[in-house]
């Protein structure tokens, strides 16, 4: 049991390794992603982050069942908070993040997909919110994430009736970007990454902050803060180099500056 992180130029990739539950994500598991994403986010060479899980049946089959079946309301609070946080370092973390759903992602493991800026899918996923079929509810973000992401009404239905959703009406919902055989999913999820990646850093960040407001604030605000970092980003030198290499009609060549 395990995370596995592993860099592939300016790509990372970070593997749930426990395929024997399904990827489901203990606290000691938690605790290990936390601290990975932490240092990820502090990583400047990163330019893109993909999460997946090992094996090929699941993504992350969730929290830890036979854990939380041991839990007390103090230690669930404890055990929600922490799995908020690695959502939250997902969504806010200056490099886009994409899951690469491979299977299984249910409760928390479509919490942690929805956390991420892109979700790309294999044909065998599986996405649903059965939190109600134990007892409880979501706690990782999906009672917030699941309607900005989709729909308030598609967002109560799941939530409330536990039914799961393949990949072909993720996809028609806005859950997943793209589907893809499970054997091409990583090919496509590099492909995206690294023409991400390829971009310069500090217009991305930007740009991830200023997207992530979409669905948050008020709607003024945000398109100050909008001009805001549109203003700033004039004063690197990626912008410059940029802005001249289209006139130029060649490539640009980004420093991250
Ligand atoms: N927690 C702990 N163990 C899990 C698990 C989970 N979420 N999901 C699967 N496993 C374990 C199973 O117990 C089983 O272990 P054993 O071999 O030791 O018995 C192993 O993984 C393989 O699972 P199955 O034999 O059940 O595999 P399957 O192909 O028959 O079914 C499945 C696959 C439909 C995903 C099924 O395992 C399942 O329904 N899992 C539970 C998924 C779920 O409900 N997740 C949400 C949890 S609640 C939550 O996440 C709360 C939150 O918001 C934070």
């Amino acid at each position: 049991m395990s995370i596995e992180l592993r860099h592939e130029d300016r790509i990372a990739i970070l593997t749930i390794n426990r395929p024997e539950a399904l990827n489901a994500l203990s606290s000691a598991l938690l605790e290990e992603f936390r601290s990975e994403l932490h240092a990820i986010s502090r990583d400047e060479n990163v330019g893109c982050l993909i999460l997946t899980g090992a094996g090929e049946k699941a993504f992350i089959a969730g929290a830890d069942i036979a854990e939380m079946a041991t839990k007390t309301p103090l230690e669930a609070r404890a055990y929600a908070e922490l799995g908020q946080e690695c959502a939250n370092l997902l969504e806010t973390m200056r490099a886009p993040t994409i899951a690469a759903v491979n299977g299984y992602a249910l409760g928390g493991g479509s919490e942690m997909a929805l956390a991420c800026d892109i979700r790309l899918c294999s044909e065998n996923a599986v996405f649903g919110q059965p939190e109600v079929d134990f007892g409880i509810m979501p706690g990782w973000g999906a009672s917030q994430r699941l309607a900005r992401t989709t729909s308030i009404g598609f967002a109560k239905e799941l939530i409330f009736t536990g039914r799961r959703v393949k990949a072909d009406e993720a996809l028609a919902r806005g859950l997943a970007q793209h589907v893809v055989p499970l054997p091409e999913l990583m090919p496509k999820a590099m492909e995206m990454a690294n023409v991400i990646a390829s971009k310069s850093p500090v217009s991305i960040a930007y740009a991830k902050e200023a997207t992530n407001r979409a669905l948050a604030g008020d709607l003024a605000t945000n398109y100050m803060v909008e001009a805001d970092l549109f203003s700033i980003l004039f004063s690197t030198e990626d912008a410059k180099e940029g802005l001249r290499a289209f006139t130029e009609k060649r490539k640009p060549d980004f420093k991250g500056r």
